[in-house]
């Protein structure tokens, strides 16, 4: 699929979700990354076109809430907005039942903080992002603080993975909104039991959040050169 094919389907993948799930007067959990990016876009257009009111963005990251005041969504922190109605989200492996991995696009923690927070997390994706088992396209990326790097790099390639701290294009270690560091971890032969080895990652100290998405989304549509695909968690 060419680069403009790939934007094309996110973008129907984005529609679609917004069309579905969004309704006025609802607090919306914004996503991250390029298929996020125009739900984003649509809710402020529908914002404007005055086919929605009342709504209230809380972003998962700084980028995002960039682009929500650029198309005149008002935002909201956390902390005024705990309970979210709904998020809608990217995803950089979708497994049969909708777990996940997520951030590649380095604001997981942000992510996974406000999806736990809404009612729903609704997924939007191209089709290149269906895997049968995780781990076999996108590593599992781990937030891990800084003074701690040296001691949860190896602890983490004891689980089985190869790990990679992650740098910018800069080629500085890579540095999340929350100023904490990625190491990105790739399984060869992806991952057999990604509740045990979620579970793992978690108890290492040092360690502030990953990338597997497990039992969170509910929905999610996925688009490929068909039309946009409805999947539902069972
Ligand atoms: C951001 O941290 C990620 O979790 C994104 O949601 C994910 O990387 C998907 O991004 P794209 O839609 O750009 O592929």
């Amino acid at each position: 699929m060419s680069a403009a094919a790939a934007d094309a389907a996110k973008r129907r993948a984005a529609v679609a979700a917004v069309a579905a799930h969004v309704r006025s007067g609802m607090a919306v959990g914004l996503g991250t990354g390029s298929t996020a990016t125009p739900a984003v876009e649509e809710i402020g257009r529908l914002l404007a076109a005055g086919e929605l009111a009342g709504i209230v963005g809380v972003p998962t990251s700084e980028r995002t809430a960039e682009v929500a005041r650029r198309v005149g969504i008002p935002l909201a922190t956390l902390a005024e907005r705990p309970r979210l109605d709904l998020a809608i989200d990217g995803a950089d492996e979708i497994a049969p039942g909708l777990d996940l991995i997520k951030g590649l696009g380095g604001a997981l923690l942000r992510e996974k903080v406000v999806a736990s927070a809404a009612a729903s997390l609704v997924i939007v994706a191209d089709a290149s992002k269906r895997v049968d088992r995780l781990g076999t396209r996108a590593p599992v990326p781990v937030e891990v603080i800084g003074f701690a790097l040296a001691v949860v790099a190896p602890e983490l390639e004891s689980l089985g993975c190869a790990v990679a701290l992650r740098r910018g294009a800069d080629g500085e270690p890579f540095a999340t909104d929350e100023g904490n560091r990625i190491l990105d971890c790739r399984f060869p032969a992806g991952i057999e039991a990604p509740d045990r080895l979620a579970n793992a990652i978690r108890s290492i100290p040092g360690v502030v959040e990953h990338g597997l998405f497990l039992g969170l989304a509910r929905e999610a549509y996925v688009a490929g050169p068909d039309g946009v695909e409805h999947l539902a968690a069972v």
